[in-house]
Order: C-alpha cells, then sequence, then structure tokens
C-alpha cells in the first residue's frame, strides 16, 4: 500500500506541474482527491491492514493529500498570474501614440462681428432683443407707415405663407422696432439681430437670405445729434479711432428725416480705390429720427418722445471688418475658410 501512495503522489505532483490551466488543476484534482479519486480508492482499503499500520498509513496518506493540495494552491496562482500577463500583452495599450485631434468646428467671422456688436452696445445699456423671422405683414410693413399699395414694398413684398399676404418672412429687421414699442417701458434702447428674407438672387454681394441688426432708441430730448454720437462711437470702436463717417440724405418710410451711413475707406483712406469703387466711402447702415406716425401707431405720444433707429447688413459689416470679398463664403461654412478669422 505504501508503494501505491507513493506511486499516486508523484503522478499528481508530475501532472500539477504539467497543467496548463485552472481548469485542469481542477480535473486532477477530483482524479486525485476527490470522493472516487484515486487516493480515496486506496484509504478505502485501509481496513484490511493491521492495527499499527493503520496510523502509519493513514499519516502517510494525509501527508500525501497535504503534499497535492498545497502544489495545486501554487501552481494556480502561477497560472492565474500568468494568465493576467498575457491578457495585458495582449489588450496593450501604446499610451504614447498621439491622439486624433477632435474637430470641433470654429467660430463663424459673421459671429464674430455680431458679438462685436453686441458687446458695443450692451455696453452702452442697450438690450438685445430676438424675434421671428416669420412675420406678420402688418409688423414688417404697415406699422412702418408703408401701407398697402406703398412703393417701397414693391422690392421686398416677397415670400408669403398665405393666400391673403398676412404672414410672410420678414424682408427686415424694422419690426422689431414695433415689436419692443408694444411690448417694452418708455424709455427704449434696443438692438434687435437676426435673419431677413428677399427675392434676391445670389451673387458676390446678395443673397436671399441674410442678416441683419436693428437699433431703437426712444426717450424724451432725442435727437439726429444722439443718433450720429453713436452711431460713430460705434464706428470707432468697431474699425479703430478716428474712422470717419459720412451722413447723406436718404429715404425710408419710417424715419424722417432718413439718412445712409458711410464709413470712409479702410483700405484707400478716402481717395478712392476698387474696394470703395473709387468712392472713398463705402455704405454702412441705413438710419433716421423715427417718424411720429410710426410712434402714434405704437401709442407713443411724438410730442413727448422721439426716437432714432437704424439698420446694418451684418454680413456687410463682416466683410468689411475681415476683408472677405464675396458674400458667398460667409454661407459656404468651408471650415478651411472660417479658421482663418
Ligand atoms: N430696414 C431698412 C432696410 O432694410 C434699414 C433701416 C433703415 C433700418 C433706417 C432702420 C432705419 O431702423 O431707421 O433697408
Amino acid at each position: 500500500m505504501k508503494e501505491q501512495l507513493e506511486s499516486i503522489r508523484r503522478q499528481a505532483l508530475d501532472a500539477v506541474a504539467a497543467a496548463a490551466d485552472p481548469a485542469q488543476l481542477e480535473e486532477l484534482r477530483v482524479r486525485f482527491l476527490g470522493k472516487k479519486g484515486e487516493l480515496t480508492a486506496v484509504l478505502k482499503q485501509m481496513g484490511k491492514l493491521s492495527a499499527e499500520e493503520r496510523p502509519v498509513m493513514g499519516q502517510i496518506a494525509n501527508d500525501i493529500r497535504a503534499a497535492i493540495e498545497s502544489a495545486m494552491e501554487t501552481a494556480k496562482k502561477e497560472l492565474v498570474a500568468k494568465a493576467l500577463e498575457q491578457r495585458l500583452l495582449d489588450e496593450a495599450l501604446d499610451v504614447t501614440v498621439p491622439g486624433k485631434e477632435a474637430k470641433i468646428g470654429h467660430r463663424h467671422p459673421m459671429y464674430i462681428a455680431l458679438d462685436e456688436i453686441k458687446e458695443i452696445f450692451i455696453g452702452m445699456g442697450f438690450t438685445v432683443l430676438d424675434g421671428p423671422e416669420v412675420e406678420l405683414a402688418e409688423l414688417n410693413f404697415d406699422r412702418l407707415n408703408a401701407e398697402e399699395g406703398h412703393p417701397s414694398r414693391d422690392w421686398s413684398d416677397t415670400f408669403y405663407f398665405d393666400t391673403d399676404s398676412r404672414v410672410m418672412l420678414r424682408s427686415q429687421t424694422s419690426p422689431m422696432q414695433v415689436r419692443a414699442m408694444d411690448t417694452m417701458e418708455l424709455p427704449i434702447r434696443i438692438i434687435a439681430p437676426g435673419r431677413v428674407y428677399r427675392k434676391d438672387e445670389v451673387d458676390a454681394t446678395h443673397s436671399p437670405m441674410f442678416h441683419q441688426v436693428e437699433g431703437m432708441v426712444i426717450d424724451k430730448n432725442v435727437t439726429m445729434a444722439d443718433l450720429k454720437g453713436t452711431l460713430n462711437t460705434v464706428v470707432e470702436q468697431l474699425y479703430g479711432k478716428g474712422t470717419k463717417t459720412r451722413f447723406r440724405p436718404h429715404h425710408f418710410p419710417f424715419t424722417e428725416p432718413s439718412c445712409e451711413m458711410d464709413v470712409q475707406c479702410h483700405k484707400c483712406g478716402g481717395v478712392g480705390c476698387p474696394t470703395c469703387k473709387g468712392e472713398g466711402w463705402i455704405e454702412l447702415l441705413g438710419a433716421g429720427m423715427i417718424h411720429p406716425r410710426v410712434l402714434e401707431m405704437s401709442g407713443i405720444d411724438p410730442n413727448e418722445y422721439s426716437g432714432w433707429a437704424f439698420g446694418i447688413g451684418l454680413e456687410r459689416t463682416a466683410m468689411r471688418r475681415f476683408k472677405i470679398a464675396d458674400l458667398r463664403l460667409i454661407f459656404e461654412n468651408d471650415v478651411r475658410f472660417l479658421e482663418q478669422f
């Protein structure tokens, strides 16, 4: 019996040493130490032994069991460690490889210009308003002193949503003047940037959709001098100190008197060049003193209050600010173009 036991010990220890993974070890445990295992089978024959031999064999069998168990324990630890090491090798990440840069686009030059304009006006105490692009014709025209049949409606009487021409894509941001007068307490100081729509064909300077910023002030004793002073300050902040402006008479139905404001050409300094088409000046915006009828239609007494307003084309402002030659570049949104600003 002793030889049998020693043979089991050798076989078991050799097999354990050769095991390739924890599953094999488990098979060996069942084979040698399990209830129907080889060691158990030998021990079942103990009854045939003499009373002196029994404890001796028992002791040997216990030693063998302990030796196999401890060998298995050690082998299992090694196998698990080895498997982990292999997995780490297989799934190795090279943390020194440069990452892929996440493209998040670029701020649009027109919105850079808009933010500059907002900043300037907010600094002067103006509120920034947002309003609908789908607008009532009444607010886009009638309440701005351009009722049905007014000649100024011809070129902008355009994208309607209904057959009786009541709802339209606004052709200007000026209806925001009416919305402000109808909803705000006096005095009012607002700007209102946003999209406007006209039936223009796309070319280097035109688009059927473009952006304007409307501005309006209503208070007691507001004069044309306030309009000029404010707009001159804005222009100097946008285009640099000492930038000259020029006010020319013009006509808008909702202002009286009306004017257009030009800035001296930044390219030639007023001498005349291709950028300003030989004029020396570049048209920037329309403005004027709010027509008394417009104030009256919004329930404001023109004998007590007066105001001024302006409308500036945002694409043009950005094109001038960043020396962009073609309006279409503004809308193409090619990141290679946008990244230059
Ligand atoms: N709404 C005019 C346009 O689209 C621009 C304009 C002119 C706005 C004079 C004004 C203004 O507020 O006073 O051409």
